[in-house]
């Protein structure tokens, strides 16, 4: 999937917001060279093959959206085997890639041994890992996605380098600690050094929400593949800037403009659920809240209030017109 001298950009996984629909969408934008499922999470009993299967429908499709964007499944846990077994799965139900959380923030899954609870004890994140990646095929590649530590950021050297003697095939390092949560700063730098640490690749992750930010923390971390989550959502127009800026092949035509993308939404919701339903709604409100509050996305306030998305579809081709 991933080469270790070829620029990639992924689109992060996001909990309630990257669901197959937004999946498939950002997949038609041509941005992105993968993407990985919001976290699945394995407690206390090892996840049958339906549960991937119901929770990733693009499995039954070789991984890919309908829109052709590999996809790759997230595990989240703190049990070795348990993780392993749920992986073998996943592969069952048609995966081609696993990738497993450590980063997670969230006090109830922190609270159950899983997430960035792991980045307190490194050897943990090694036996995963090292579980996992024993359990499925050779071919299948096998990565952690982490935070810097739990409160300090330079657990990350130890926490990275156990990922990597269990046998990631690639980290992808969020540039903060789990007691930040969202806030800023992030140590971009820091992923800078772990990459010089270790011989595998890293893909640089948190904070990139300007074409500055990112050539920023290409020098900061000297990474060639990178995973953009918030900022995918808040300006569209991002990730094209940056595949550009990475040499990348460039959608002639990107989608700046909200409308098409938002329309976008809608039809593979209704190709998902065979209907609009107020999850359709629901969904857009939220991606549309997002590129209020971190983008220049102006209509919110206007829209906000919509109760179907027949009223929010006729509000918005208004309000278009005017702007
Ligand atoms: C609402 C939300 C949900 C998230 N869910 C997940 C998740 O399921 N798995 C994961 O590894 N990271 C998750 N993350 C973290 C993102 O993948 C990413 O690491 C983080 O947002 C920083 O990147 P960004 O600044 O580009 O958004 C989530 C982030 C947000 C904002």
């Amino acid at each position: 999937v991933l080469r270790p001298e070829t620029p990639a950009l992924a689109l992060a996984p996001m909990d309630g917001i990257t669901d197959a629909p937004m999946r498939a969408m950002q997949g038609g934008t041509g941005a992105f060279d993968y993407c990985v499922t919001e976290f699945i999470r394995v407690s206390i009993d090892v996840l049958p093959r339906k549960v991937f299967t119901r929770e990733v429908p693009e499995l039954a499709h070789r991984a890919l959206t309908p829109t052709g964007l590999p996809v790759q499944v997230q595990i989240l846990g703190g049990d070795p085997d348990r993780m392993a077994a749920s992986a073998l799965n996943a592969i069952a139900a048609g995966a081609t890639a696993i990738d497993i959380n450590f980063g997670c923030p969230a006090p109830t899954v922190n609270r159950n041994d899983g997430g960035a609870s792991l980045l307190r004890h490194p050897t943990r994140i090694r036996d995963i890992v090292r579980a996992v990646r024993d359990a499925v095929p050779a071919e299948i590649p096998v990565s952690a996605k982490l935070r810097l530590g739990w409160e300090s950021i330079d657990d990350i050297h130890l926490n990275a380098a156990m990922a990597a003697e269990g046998g990631a095939t690639w980290l992808t390092i969020h540039a903060r600690t789990r007691m930040q949560s969202y806030k800023p700063p992030v140590f971009w730098k820091k992923i800078g050094m772990v990459r010089q640490e270790l011989d595998l690749p890293i893909i640089a992750n948190g904070d990139i929400w300007t074409l500055d930010d990112f050539k920023q923390c290409q020098d900061d971390s000297g990474c060639v593949h990178f995973m953009l989550g918030r900022a995918a959502l808040a300006n569209p127009a991002l990730p094209h800037l940056i595949r550009r800026e990475l040499g990348l092949d460039v959608n002639p035509k990107p989608e700046t403009d909200w409308l098409p993308l938002f329309q976008a939404l809608v039809q593979h919701s209704e190709f998902y659920q065979h209907k609009i339903t107020m999850r359709t709604l629901f969904r857009l409100k939220q991606w549309m809240s997002i590129a209020h509050a971190f983008g220049d996305f102006l209509l919110w306030n206007e829209l906000k209030r919509c109760e179907s998305t027949e009223a929010l579809f006729a509000n918005l081709g208004d309000l278009h017109e005017k702007v």
